[in-house]
Protein backbone atom coordinates (compact mmCIF):
# COMPACT_ATOMS: atom_id res chain seq x y z
CA UNK A 1 0.00 0.00 0.00
CA UNK A 2 1.49 3.31 -1.12
CA UNK A 3 2.37 6.33 1.91
CA UNK A 4 1.38 9.09 -0.64
CA UNK A 5 0.40 12.34 0.97
CA UNK A 6 -1.42 14.19 -0.69
CA UNK A 7 -0.71 18.09 -0.51
CA UNK A 8 -2.54 20.99 -1.99
CA UNK A 9 0.29 22.76 -3.79
CA UNK A 10 -1.67 25.62 -6.12
CA UNK A 11 -5.06 26.47 -8.09
CA UNK A 12 -5.42 25.27 -11.43
CA UNK A 13 -5.83 29.20 -12.47
CA UNK A 14 -1.86 29.32 -11.29
CA UNK A 15 -0.81 27.32 -14.53
CA UNK A 16 -1.45 28.51 -17.70
CA UNK A 17 -3.26 26.68 -20.04
CA UNK A 18 -0.72 24.60 -21.77
CA UNK A 19 1.72 25.73 -20.10
CA UNK A 20 3.22 24.73 -16.40
CA UNK A 21 4.37 26.09 -13.15
CA UNK A 22 7.12 25.04 -11.08
CA UNK A 23 7.11 23.46 -7.61
CA UNK A 24 10.47 24.18 -6.14
CA UNK A 25 11.87 21.55 -3.51
CA UNK A 26 14.69 20.68 -2.21
CA UNK A 27 14.81 16.51 -3.91
CA UNK A 28 13.77 17.89 -7.26
CA UNK A 29 11.77 20.55 -8.80
CA UNK A 30 8.11 19.46 -9.51
CA UNK A 31 6.82 20.84 -13.23
CA UNK A 32 3.00 21.23 -13.24
CA UNK A 33 1.47 21.08 -16.43
CA UNK A 34 -2.05 22.39 -17.43
CA UNK A 35 -2.88 20.85 -20.65
CA UNK A 36 -5.82 22.57 -22.81
CA UNK A 37 -8.64 21.19 -21.63
CA UNK A 38 -7.82 21.46 -18.20
CA UNK A 39 -6.20 18.23 -17.01
CA UNK A 40 -3.22 18.42 -14.68
CA UNK A 41 -0.23 16.22 -14.60
CA UNK A 42 2.96 16.37 -12.37
CA UNK A 43 6.29 15.32 -13.56
CA UNK A 44 9.88 15.85 -11.73
CA UNK A 45 11.28 19.11 -13.62
CA UNK A 46 14.16 16.93 -15.59
CA UNK A 47 13.89 15.10 -19.05
CA UNK A 48 14.85 11.82 -19.01
CA UNK A 49 17.23 12.24 -21.98
CA UNK A 50 19.77 14.82 -20.57
CA UNK A 51 17.82 16.95 -17.35
CA UNK A 52 16.36 19.64 -19.47
CA UNK A 53 13.50 21.67 -17.86
CA UNK A 54 10.44 20.41 -18.95
CA UNK A 55 8.88 23.25 -17.25
CA UNK A 56 9.87 25.17 -20.26
CA UNK A 57 8.76 22.94 -22.76
CA UNK A 58 6.26 23.46 -25.20
CA UNK A 59 2.61 21.79 -23.98
CA UNK A 60 0.71 19.89 -26.97
CA UNK A 61 -2.11 17.74 -26.51
CA UNK A 62 -0.89 15.31 -23.78
CA UNK A 63 2.84 15.77 -24.13
CA UNK A 64 5.48 18.34 -23.41
CA UNK A 65 8.44 18.91 -25.92
CA UNK A 66 11.40 19.64 -24.12
CA UNK A 67 13.40 22.50 -24.50
CA UNK A 68 16.53 21.07 -24.92
CA UNK A 69 16.35 18.67 -28.00
CA UNK A 70 12.64 18.38 -28.46
CA UNK A 71 12.17 14.93 -27.14
CA UNK A 72 7.95 14.28 -26.39
CA UNK A 73 7.12 13.71 -23.51
CA UNK A 74 4.15 11.76 -22.18
CA UNK A 75 2.75 13.56 -19.23
CA UNK A 76 0.15 11.08 -18.22
CA UNK A 77 3.00 8.36 -17.78
CA UNK A 78 6.07 10.01 -18.22
CA UNK A 79 7.51 8.34 -20.64
CA UNK A 80 9.36 9.59 -24.00
CA UNK A 81 7.42 9.38 -27.24
CA UNK A 82 8.57 7.19 -29.79
CA UNK A 83 11.20 6.90 -31.20
CA UNK A 84 12.76 7.92 -27.91
CA UNK A 85 12.98 5.98 -24.57
CA UNK A 86 13.18 7.03 -21.10
CA UNK A 87 10.68 8.09 -18.44
CA UNK A 88 10.32 11.14 -16.52
CA UNK A 89 9.55 10.60 -12.77
CA UNK A 90 5.71 11.12 -12.44
CA UNK A 91 3.44 12.28 -9.67
CA UNK A 92 -0.22 11.96 -9.12
CA UNK A 93 -1.90 14.99 -9.56
CA UNK A 94 -5.94 15.25 -8.98
CA UNK A 95 -8.02 18.17 -9.02
CA UNK A 96 -10.84 19.42 -6.48
CA UNK A 97 -13.23 22.32 -6.90
CA UNK A 98 -10.30 24.23 -8.54
CA UNK A 99 -7.60 23.54 -6.38
CA UNK A 100 -4.51 21.36 -7.30
CA UNK A 101 -3.40 18.00 -5.23
CA UNK A 102 -0.11 16.40 -5.75
CA UNK A 103 1.14 12.96 -4.23
CA UNK A 104 3.98 13.76 -2.86
S1 LIG B 1 17.38 17.07 -22.48
FE1 LIG B 1 15.32 16.87 -23.13
S2 LIG B 1 15.46 16.28 -25.17
FE2 LIG B 1 17.51 16.40 -24.52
Amino acid sequence: MSMENWTRVCVLDDIPRQGSRVLAREDGDIALFRTHDDQVFALLDRCPHKGGPLSQGMVHGRAVACPLHGWNIDLASGEALAPDAGCARRFAARLESGAVWLAL
